[in-house]
């Protein structure tokens, strides 16, 4: 049986819902999964193509510091995406022994090798190592995750930076994709980091919406979530329960880790919260793809802007 949330849905983005129905991925309760690993798998195949007419591959170097096991992982999935599209990958690995001196003295050899297109640092960083001063050692021109002080110097003053952060970038790329227009509603992110809060705050302001940023020292979290039209939530734990939200929202899950029985999961109670919202993403398959995907693209955009002279 189609519910009332389900026509609401089809008056409120006629052209999508009424060309596309047939390709939409619901919950029992009419929730439309907001697919990312379906989104990123387009669009990187779109880039394969792009890829295969250019002169040169484009070559993203990332620089691990350390054996953290989680960046391994984000490390190793991101060589896999690159490779698989004809994007040349070299992964740096160093001890978190290394000195400030000697990871500068890496990145500024990135820097003056024009075979490298796209340079990233995969954060966090040893706790002895100053992360804005190494982030900002990279050529602007080539800061793939766009979080240089140029580029986001640009982003927070309505300018274009060279790339958009990734994780923002793929969650704007991702509600575009299901025609989820954001202007004047009001989207609650929950989450402040240079990663995701801030830059897609000032991405989504420049979507005209209402942006609210909640955090850890937000009083009385639950009150403001239940105003967002739009809840994006980038924590890291699950804080996101169905008592903290307006019928019919949407939601966008950007946390992700393994809870005790080693499952993959999100800031958000997937199965309980889901039936009353009216889009959700799952965790994973939704956000974590399109970060990927978004990585890809930008790679391709600086070997572009390198290349345009
Ligand atoms: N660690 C977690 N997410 C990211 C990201 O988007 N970029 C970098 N450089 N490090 C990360």
């Amino acid at each position: 049986m189609y519910s009332s949330r389900f026509f609401l849905r089809i008056y409120i983005t006629p052209q999508f819902n009424l060309f596309f129905s047939q390709y939409l991925c619901y919950t029992n309760d009419m929730t439309i999964i907001l697919d990312g690993k379906k989104l990123r798998d387009k669009l990187l195949a779109q880039l394969e193509q792009r890829i295969k007419k250019l002169s040169t591959p484009p070559s993203l170097a990332v620089i691990l510091v350390g054996e953290d096991p989680a960046s391994q992982i984000y490390v190793n999935n991101k060589k896999k995406a690159a490779e698989k599209i004809g994007i040349n990958s070299i992964v740096i690995n160093l001890p978190d022994t290394i000195g400030e001196e000697e990871l500068i003295e890496k990145i500024e050899e990135l820097n003056n090798d024009s075979d490298i297109t796209a340079i990233l640092v995969q954060l966090p960083l040893p706790k002895h190592i100053d992360k804005t001063k190494i982030i900002n050692c990279i050529k602007p021109e080539k800061d793939v995750d766009g979080f240089t002080v140029a580029n986001f110097g640009r982003l927070f003053s309505c300018q274009k930076p060279y790339v958009y952060p990734c994780t923002p970038k793929g969650i704007l790329l991702l509600l575009d994709e299901y025609n989820i227009n954001l202007e004047g509603q009001h989207v609650v992110i929950i989450g402040r980091s240079n990663i995701v809060g801030r830059p897609l705050s000032q991405m989504i302001l420049n979507r005209n919406a209402t942006v609210t940023i909640c955090h850890s020292h937000t009083k009385n979290l639950a009150s403001i979530t239940k105003t967002a039209d739009v809840l994006i939530s980038a924590v890291g734990e699950k804080i996101i329960e169905e008592n903290m939200l307006k019928s019919d929202c949407i939601v966008v899950d950007v946390g992700i880790f393994k809870d005790e029985t080693g499952k993959t999961r999100g800031d958000v109670d997937f199965e309980k919260v889901s039936p009353i919202t009216s889009y959700i993403t799952p965790v994973p398959g939704g956000i974590g793809p399109m970060t990927i995907a978004s990585l890809m693209i930008n790679t391709v955009e600086l070997y572009n802007l390198q290349h345009s002279e």
